[in-house]
């Protein structure tokens, strides 16, 4: 039902800035989704050893958008993200995806379908180069071809290309952060998630990450970041849901 979603040929590019020849427009046939809907979580629920991480969360973002999910601590943000990508399975609830099941995908299938993803902890491979680690995310989507993938990504953050010879072991934390975002955008030409990017990244750094993820806006790709109640950065957002202890919490416009 849906197109291929590699979109190699660039052929379907909307009147947005044309940042990325990857970028799909959704598929505007889907019969149960909103032609603007990118990603939908309804009522989810997430048990990790025996503890309810998520109880009944539900977001809805459009496509293009850029959504700050805002919670403290334990709030259940990254069990969000990890089951989104399939890394933990839903007892309870959906998750639709340009109007796809992704519960019912395979984990392997998020890069083809143009999910990227920025871990918290980042999850570099150390002994890899920075361009291996950035074209891992490549290799496993079968459908994109490395060397326009690498393109763009080196375009947006030409310091990787100055470092893509170099051992990931070998990089600060905040340069990590950075590679790990590059990885997350080889693949990530519909969505991108970013699990506090920010985090314990020095002042000089975070400004870049900050820059870089600011000038996706007016893109058609949809960025979810986020982030601890404290000290976080609202002018990114379109909309910012709050996450209490696993559920919504109450509704708040971003700045
Ligand atoms: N591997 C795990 N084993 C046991 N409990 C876990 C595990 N991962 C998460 N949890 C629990 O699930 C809940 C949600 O955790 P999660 O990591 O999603 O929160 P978070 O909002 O990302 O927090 P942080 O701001 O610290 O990153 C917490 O109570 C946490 O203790
Ligand atoms: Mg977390």
């Amino acid at each position: 039902m849906n197109p291929a979603p590699d979109g190699n040929d660039g052929s379907d590019m909307t009147g947005r800035r044309p940042m990325d020849p990857n970028m799909h427009t959704p598929d505007r046939t889907e019969p149960s989704m909103g032609a603007a809907s990118l990603l939908q979580v309804e009522d989810l629920h997430v048990t990790i050893q025996a503890m309810e991480a998520l109880r009944g969360l539900s977001i809805r973002m459009a496509s293009g958008s850029m959504v700050g999910l805002i919670g403290r601590n334990g709030a259940g943000k990254t069990t969000l993200m990890r089951t989104v990508m399939g890394h933990l399975k839903p007892a309870r609830g959906r998750i639709v995806f340009e109007g796809r099941d992704l519960a019912a995908a395979p984990t392997h299938a998020r890069a083809a379908f143009g999910i990227g993803y920025m871990p918290e902890d980042r999850q570099l491979v150390p002994q890899l180069t920075v361009e291996e680690n950035i074209l891992l995310p490549i290799w496993v989507s079968k459908s994109l071809q490395a060397r326009p993938r690498l393109d763009f990504v080196y375009g947006v953050m030409p310091e990787l290309a100055e470092m893509r010879e170099r051992k990931a072991l070998l990089l600060s934390g905040g340069q990590q952060k950075l590679v790990a975002l590059g990885r997350a955008l080889a693949v990530g030409t519909r969505l991108l998630l970013l699990d506090e990017p920010f985090e314990g990244v020095a002042p000089a750094l975070s400004q870049r990450l900050s820059e870089v993820i600011g000038g996706l806006r007016g893109t058609a790709l949809g960025v979810v970041i986020t982030q601890s109640d404290l000290n976080h950065s609202r002018t990114l957002f379109d909309h910012e849901y709050v996450i209490e202890r696993g559920a919504s919490g109450p509704a708040r416009n971003a700045a």
